[in-house]
């Protein structure tokens, strides 16, 4: 949809109005309401196409629009990208086994607006090193989200982010990032979850971007498969992932996909 809206910064970063927070918390809303929902159904024995399944019913129950279906022709209303899978896990016949840890991204389109957000799920018992890594990721994108503030920079996100992972001694994967959204799926800028404080373009109140760090246990390298989606880590480590969408508000910043229901990943 072409944007007509407010004004766009010098590095390309559309600017929105007061209005438009509106719009993007009830889109976040959704997404994240359908996050909670998969809690109880993310156990062994399940395979990732029917917890696709239920995802592509609830979105169609809500009457909202999925963002990835038909997305550069990708069929499915969710990613699940599961242990060394990085990112764009394709749903299919995969059945989950005890232990397992996935990354559930769910996009919906809500009034035009795009809420997307993802979460790390654990099949029955995940084992230590794996629930650290799940802790490590989800803290690393709240420390980056505490960076968000006018007159800070996306490189002050990237460092945050970076900081602390590597002093889990855990690696920050480089090959995808983080984004402008709003009403379309992927904007300006690229929102790079690793940098140096103070460079990359200055924050300002109205953007709306998302941040989804991606954190291997081993070396933050990855491989496209030859289905042309599927990411993973190149020494076949495991790989967590958490994603929200924020607007930058005049003191901080707004989650746009917080859970509604105070979960942020599977326990029992
Ligand atoms: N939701 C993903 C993101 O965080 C994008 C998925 S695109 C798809 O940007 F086509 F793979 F679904
Ligand atoms: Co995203
Ligand atoms: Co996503």
């Amino acid at each position: 949809m072409q944007e007509t809206r407010g004004r766009v910064t010098k590095d390309g970063i559309r600017i929105y109005e007061d209005a438009d927070f509106a719009g993007m918390r009830a889109a976040g809303r959704v997404a994240a309401e359908i996050l909670d929902m998969m809690c109880p159904l993310v156990v062994p024995g399940v395979s990732t196409a029917a917890l696709d399944d239920f995802i592509r019913e609830e979105i169609g129950r809500r009457g909202v629009v999925s963002a990835t279906i038909g997305y550069k022709g990708y069929q499915h209303a969710s990613c699940i990208s599961v242990n060394h899978v990085v990112c764009h896990g394709i749903p299919g016949t995969k059945v989950l086994a005890d232990g397992d840890i996935l990354n559930i991204d769910v996009t919906v389109i809500v009034d035009g607006w795009f809420g997307d957000t993802s979460r790390m799920y654990v099949a029955g018992a995940a084992p230590r090193k794996a629930e650290r890594l799940i802790e490590v990721t989800y803290e690393s994108l709240m420390r980056g989200i505490q960076a968000v503030k006018p007159g800070n920079t996306f490189g002050d996100i990237g460092y945050a982010i970076q900081a602390y992972v590597e002093a889990n001694r855990m690696s920050v994967v480089r090959d995808f990032c983080g984004h402008g959204l709003g009403r379309v799926f992927h904007a300006p800028p690229n929102v790079l979850h690793y940098g140096r404080p103070g460079k990359g373009a200055v924050l300002e109140e109205g953007m709306f971007f998302t941040i989804e760090p991606m954190v291997n246990l081993g070396r933050p390298e990855t491989k496209t498969l030859s289905d042309d989606w599927t990411a993973v880590t190149r020494d076949k480590s495991l790989s967590a992932q958490f994603e929200h969408s924020i607007g930058v508000t005049a003191t901080g910043c707004e989650i746009f996909t917080l859970s509604p229901a105070d979960k942020f990943f599977h326990t029992a």
